[in-house]
């Protein structure tokens, strides 16, 4: 027969070559498992190529054994190289964490949420933390998207027992699991939990101008703003809702409107002259209502429009006290800083008396003959010019003066 003989020795030879060649092509991939978390296979090390030997589990009846020669084999399934993972296997077991026990996720806010678990029964090493994995469903699939925030959390804390994730989109479903991990790699996954969070109310919006379109009475206030950020899935705005709020006055005051939740910007007319305002805006949707975003704006000050009320006088030991009351508010068009009172004799056009009274003085005091009649009116200054009069009123004489 022409069969060639080979000598053993170049059999010998040629195992050798492929076993150090079948070394050579799984050294990459471990060096990749560092760089590519969260691809498969990711955090299985490779003693051979760490020069760590042997972390691994030398009892061959270890239940842990059959999950590291399952995790080694995915990690080779690109190359189909069942028979290198096999023989491989035969020599380096690599014991991962069991599953955390007792898993659980539940809402502890409309869009927060609580992670419990219990250790792994089986750490088999220093256990060294917990992946918190979340995913989006949709369409009760978790979802692929790969602009999403992170879908993983390390904790480098093999003592925690819980982990809490708040800002989750609301109205959302999200699927929480959960593995730990020693310096072998990951552990075996809890069962997923899922969780479907609530609907928030909007953040505010933000106010980017506040002007007058017109500025004598009625003064036109004009403001405008940009819708606030919503967070997928969030439920749409509803309206908005605006408050000037007259600082210094009572909350009966306030002037407010609605607005629909498509319009970015409003006018609020009839406003006060010569007064700041606080501009409040809300947001609202059928959750309910965000902050309120907040601004300032004062219109320009006037003369008054309205007159002193409620004159009255007193004959007091031989002298004439006169009282007042300011105008009402709305007719103030500013701070009222002083007052113009004259008295003059009703009998004699050159006995007259002017005075000035500061605010928020609201009373004049003359020393005069009380015995004979005198005619009284008074207005209201403000630092733009004075007001009208207030009805002349007659002062009798007294008889007992
Ligand atoms: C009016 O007076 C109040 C307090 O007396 C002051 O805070 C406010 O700034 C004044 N307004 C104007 C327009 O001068
Ligand atoms: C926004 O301001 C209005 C008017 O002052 C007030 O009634 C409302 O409670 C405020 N909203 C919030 C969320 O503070």
């Amino acid at each position: 027969m022409g069969t060639p003989t080979i000598p053993w020795a170049t059999i010998n030879k040629v195992r050798t070559t492929l076993i150090l060649v079948f070394l050579l092509l799984l050294t990459p991939s471990c060096r990749g498992e560092q760089k590519q978390k969260g691809k498969k296979g990711r955090g299985i090390k490779c003693p051979w190529a760490e020069g760590d030997p042997f972390s691994l589990s030398p009892f061959p009846e270890d239940i842990n054994l059959h999950r590291g020669k399952r995790r080694l084999i995915d990690e080779n399934e690109r190359g189909s190289n069942t028979i290198l993972s096999d023989s491989l296997i035969n020599g380096f077991w690599f014991s991962v964490p069991s599953s955390p026990r007792n898993f659980n996720a539940e809402l502890t806010s409309a869009t927060s949420v609580k992670l419990t678990w219990d250790a792994p029964a089986a750490a088999n090493g220093a256990l060294l933390g917990y992946y918190v994995y979340l995913d989006r469903i949709i369409n009760g699939e978790p979802a692929v998207d790969k602009n999403s925030k992170k879908r993983m959390v390390m904790i480098k804390d093999s003592t925690k027992r819980y982990w809490e994730l708040d800002n989750l989109d609301p109205n959302t479903e999200y699927s929480f699991r959960l593995n730990g991990f020693n310096r072998n790699g990951d552990g075996e996954f809890t069962e997923r939990k899922n969780v479907v969070t609530q609907g928030i109310p909007p953040e505010a919006p933000e106010i980017t101008s506040v002007s007058l379109d017109r500025d004598e009475p009625p003064v036109v206030s004009r403001i405008e703003w940009k819708m606030p950020k919503m967070k997928p899935n969030e439920t749409p705005i509803e309206k908005y809702n605006l408050w000037l709020r007259p600082q210094g006055y009572p909350d009966s005051y306030i002037k407010s409107k609605t607005v629909d939740g498509t319009d970015l910007s409003t006018t609020i007319s009839g406003l006060w002259m010569g007064v700041v305002y606080d501009v409040l805006l809300g947001a609202e949707n059928r959750e309910g209502r965000s902050q309120n975003a907040t601004e300032t704006i004062a219109t320009p000050v006037g003369s008054p429009d309205g007159e002193p009320i409620g004159v009255q006088y007193e004959v007091m030991k031989g002298k004439i006290v006169v009282s007042w009351r300011p105008p009402p508010e709305e007719k103030r068009n500013g701070n009222i800083t002083s007052y113009k009172a004259i008295l003059s004799a009703m009998d004699e056009s050159t006995d007259r008396f002017e005075k000035m009274v500061p605010a928020p003085s609201t009373s004049s005091t003359f020393e005069v003959n009380v015995r004979r009649a005198y005619l009284f009116k008074v207005a209201a200054a403000t630092m733009k010019g004075i007001g009208p009069y207030s009805p002349v009123l007659t002062i009798n004489p007294d008889p007992a003066g």
